[in-house]
């Protein structure tokens, strides 16, 4: 079904729940430099999601735990830099939101005022729900995270598939609700069965973005290094690559290296 997009010069929180209304399918990817997010804003992306994901595919951590403020702020800059017209969200990072409000909206006032973000998000529902009403009071965006959520790991022990079993998937949908209930502009989906995402995206009013929830939500989520194949060892269900960059990129690494050796780069025309 083809739905006729509005030509949206930036995309705002209400851009977004337009689209859900006139069931324009919303697009996100993330990004976590200037040079990326700048190919990704001019390609027509709707949100850019500065993701705590950066703690595994720029830092090489085992798990978006470690990646602090200080760095999510930095990618966040770079990106803000770069975006004309998405709209860019700004994970909190592990340990910035969940003690208590005062220091959640304390981590969201930095990422505002010092990396210029539109948004922010923050994983859980019901458990962490005074600290979204606090950021949202100072008239912050917040965007809701439920199902596999990363940061709870080691809560849950493995990556599969969330919210399988009946109580689990109950939980999920009275989390949406209340995540609709104290203002939130959106929530992302990630890892949970397409039937239960496309229950949640029907009984509430928000834009509900997925990753590995299926095509009956508002919209899509991926990790950019995922998509363009550069991380080549992580292949989920999911996950629809739309090129194979670490293979290219190897062989024109590897082709430079050659060049060198061979001192065929550079060449009388590449030098002054
Ligand atoms: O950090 C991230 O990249 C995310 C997406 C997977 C939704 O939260």
């Amino acid at each position: 079904m083809s739905v006729a997009k509005k030509d949206y010069k930036r995309i705002t929180t209400k851009s977004l729940v337009e689209m859900k209304q006139n069931g324009e399918k919303i697009s996100m990817l993330t990004a976590y430099d200037y040079t990326m997010a700048k190919i990704v804003d001019a390609a027509g992306i709707d949100v850019i999601l500065v993701g705590d994901s950066a703690s595994n595919v720029m830092a090489g951590h085992e798990t978006t735990l470690p990646i602090t403020l200080d760095q999510m702020i930095y990618h966040a800059s770079s990106v803000v830099r770069a975006a004309e017209r998405a709209l860019v969200v700004v994970d909190l990072p592990f340990g910035t939101y969940q003690s208590d409000p005062k220091e959640a909206l304390r981590s969201a006032i930095r990422v505002m005022k010092e990396s210029g973000g539109h948004a922010v998000k923050l994983e859980g529902g019901k458990e962490i729900k005074e600290s979204i009403k606090r950021i949202l009071q100072a008239g912050i965006p917040v965007m809701g995270h439920l199902g596999l959520t990363p940061q709870s790991i080691y809560k849950f022990g493995t990556y599969t598939v969330r919210a399988k079993e009946e109580e689990e998937a109950e939980k999920l949908i009275e989390d949406a609700k209340t995540l609709e209930k104290l203002g939130c502009f959106a929530v992302v989906l990630e890892k949970i069965p397409a039937k239960l995402a496309k229950k949640v995206a029907e009984s509430i009013s928000i834009p509900v973005i997925g990753i590995g929830a299926g095509n009956g939500v508002d919209g899509q989520v991926l990790v950019v290094h995922d998509m363009l194949g550069m991380t080549h060892e992580f292949h989920p269900r999911f996950l629809r690559r739309y090129m194979n960059l670490y293979e290219d990129m190897s062989t024109a690494i590897s082709q430079y290296v050659d060049d060198v050796k061979s001192v065929d780069f550079p060449n009388e025309n590449e030098q002054y």
